[in-house]
């Protein structure tokens, strides 16, 4: 390999947000990371993915904390490594479709306050609701990645990926990340993928994938040697199963080869020595379930995330009927094809288990039609690679119009209405936010921070606790 020209790869890492996300329902708390800030800045990481994705509404509603404290206190703690977030399109980090002016705002909120890159994707992989956010952090002077859904099925051909990729970089990303979240792509058809895409296009390419089959390290293995420039990677103690490759297991095996990471590999080891006791922790809790640290074959099988899974196990519980999984993981993929057949991810993730979930537990496909999965065939989440069966779609929608549009052309600016609503409770410009994402989590946030508040001595208040200046 003498001969090749160096070409370190890059390397993001996810200990902070999807890790702990996918491992221990993002529970981690803030001040389980700021003790090992400095070190992790010391690291040489591309990026840290520290917030976005599921670390907006967790802490809110089960941790007490204000995610916008926490991005701050790690901008604080972070001087050089640039921090990024995971950020779903026109859906921000709720689960439905916001106006733009909500969008932009959110946008500059978080830069302002400290993010560098923004992951931003689209469940449908519909571009048209990725141009607002993108346009906003291209005007807020951040680092918009737009991000690929990737699964398989007879619409995702690489024609499919090529074509995107394009619109992609013409749509001004300064980066393109493949999010496999399934754990789906596979190491020969990642080496192909990858290889086409940097015929496509001559953006830097991340990838994004996830433990869950088994596959993952080597898939990046084969990723990289086609060209692949930045791959997502999680502190050993918080990394396989659900979660990403280990960070330290990718920098050693990439060690003086063209693709050296130069990382530090002494300040890495003791960053896992601060993680692993909270792994212990979340283990003998309870809160760390040893069995998605394993391979779940199912999920290559099946082809669905492993939190899907775990919410189809859960749905049916509660309905009595956890005899019926068999039957609704093999529903699933007929609801996904009448469904114009897209990736499987938040929302569109939770949308086709319900549906299938009711279409086993009914014993008639289609009897009941949550109005989620109206609003699929409405085309209100915007439109699919497939066309819908439009049997099904007749079903749930009868004689209404689907609107062919992009779904947030038809929403009115909502700033104005929400910074009415939270006027009672504001005490930061990104309460708006906060409360427009989740009105009902951050009332009782704000509630919970008022009660805090008043039993806090006032001469306390500038000596840095947990008062807020108004
Ligand atoms: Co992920």
């Amino acid at each position: 390999m003498a001969e090749i020209a160096k070409k370190p790869v890059k390397i993001v890492e996810t200990v902070l947000r999807d890790a702990h996300q996918s491992l221990i329902a993002t529970r981690m708390k803030t001040e389980q990371m700021l003790p090992i800030i400095d070190k992790m800045d010391q690291v040489g990481y591309h990026s840290v993915e520290c917030w976005g994705g599921a670390t907006f509404d967790a802490p809110l509603r089960f941790l007490k904390e204000d995610p916008w404290d926490r991005l701050r206190l790690l901008k604080k703690g972070f001087k050089k490594t640039k921090l990024q977030m995971l950020f779903r399109g026109q859906n921000i980090l709720g689960y439905n479709h916001y106006a733009d002016d909500v969008v932009e705002y959110f946008v500059q909120k978080s830069i302002a306050n400290g993010i560098d890159i923004i992951r931003i994707f689209d469940c449908l992989n519909d571009l048209r609701n990725l141009q607002t956010a993108v346009s906003a952090t291209k005007k807020e002077k951040g680092h918009a990645q737009i991000a690929l859904c990737y699964t398989l099925g007879d619409a995702y051909t690489m024609d499919y990926w090529t074509d995107i990729a394009k619109r992609i970089e013409d749509m001004g990303a300064d980066s393109l990340c493949i999010k496999d979240m399934a754990g789906l792509l596979e190491p020969y058809a990642a080496q192909e993928l990858v290889g086409a895409l940097k015929a496509t296009v001559s953006l830097p390419i991340d990838l994004h994938t996830h433990y869950t089959s088994g596959l993952a390290s080597m898939t990046y293995l084969k990723a990289v040697e086609a060209g692949c420039d930045i791959i997502d990677c999680a502190s050993s103690p918080f990394a396989l199963g659900s979660s990403q490759p280990s960070t330290d297991v990718m920098v050693e095996t990439f060690r003086g080869t063209p693709y050296d990471t130069g990382l530090n590999q002494d300040i890495m080891t003791e960053i896992c020595d601060y993680f692993s006791p909270l792994r212990d922790e979340a283990i003998k809790s309870g809160l760390l379930n040893p069995k998605v640290l394993g391979v779940d074959i199912q999920a290559l099988r099946y082809q669905i995330p492993g939190g899907m899974l775990s919410n189809l196990i859960s749905q049916l519980k509660e309905a009595g009927k956890e005899d019926k999984l068999r039957e609704v993981l093999e529903e699933v993929p007929r609801v996904r094809k009448d469904f114009g057949e897209p990736p499987l991810v938040t929302p569109s993730s939770q949308i086709v288990g319900v549906q299938a979930v009711f279409n086993v537990i009914a014993g008639e496909r289609y009897k009941i039609i949550p109005k989620e999965s109206k609003k699929i065939l409405m085309g209100e989440f915007g439109q699919t690679a497939e066309p819908f069966n439009p049997e099904v779609q007749k079903k749930a929608i009868g004689d209404e119009t689907p609107i062919t549009c992009r779904p947030a052309d038809l929403i009115p600016p909502e700033l104005p209405k929400f910074e009415k609503e939270v006027a009672r409770w504001k005490q930061q410009d990104e309460d708006v936010l906060t409360y427009a994402l989740f009105p009902k989590v951050a009332e009782e946030y704000f509630e919970y921070r008022e009660a805090q508040q008043t039993h806090i001595d006032p001469s306390a208040a500038d000596k840095g606790n947990k008062a807020y200046p108004v």
